[in-house]
């Protein structure tokens, strides 16, 4: 599986784990930078490159890793056709794949250990899509995307709150 890696500085000793760990395992791995964690840089970067790669289909999969994996995640997302999870464990990149079509995983360099981090590619890599109620759901998802802010998925309406649940004394 061809497989695109990034992270910031936070994240470049587990990525650079994980981006020798799918190669061994017979990956075709991009990476994408950076290349040090003694230079602070910018997670933007790296993970809308991770992104723009899977997107644009010179990837199938990636990986980004910053120190917590919220930043890089947050980006990635802003990329269209992509659907970045940030998981901490196995059982989190499972549901990702099977439930969220997953297309990258992020993780975080400061919150997760290599051993579990690596548990978690390898579940990536190799879980499919249930499809079902996951792809009308996964449907629902790139049809906003594409839509310009437009949800016709409720019927062309918002889910709207019944109001304030706890009412202000003043
Ligand atoms: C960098 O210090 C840190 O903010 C970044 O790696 C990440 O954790 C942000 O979400």
């Amino acid at each position: 599986m061809r497989i695109a890696v990034g992270s910031d500085h936070a994240g470049f000793d587990l990525k650079a784990d994980l981006a020798r760990h799918l190669a061994e395992a017979g990956h075709e791995v991009f990476d994408f930078g950076t290349d040090s964690a003694a230079v602070s840089v910018d997670y933007p970067i790296y993970g809308i490159a991770v992104a723009r790669a899977v997107a644009e289909g010179r990837a199938e999969r990636g990986v980004c890793v910053c120190g917590t994996g919220i930043g890089i995640s947050i980006s990635a997302n802003k990329v269209r056709g992509v659907r970045a999870a940030l998981v901490h464990d196995a059982t989190g990149a499972d549901l990702a794949r099977r439930h969220g079509d997953a297309n990258v995983i992020c993780l975080g360099g400061r919150t997760t250990a290599t051993a579990e981090a690596i548990d978690v590619v390898d579940t990536f890599v190799s879980t499919a899509f249930e499809g079902g109620r996951h792809a009308r759901r996964v449907a629902e998802i790139s049809e906003y995307e594409s839509s310009d802010g437009v949800f016709e998925a409720n019927g062309g309406r918002d889910a709207t709150p019944s109001g304030p649940t706890v009412e202000r004394s003043s």
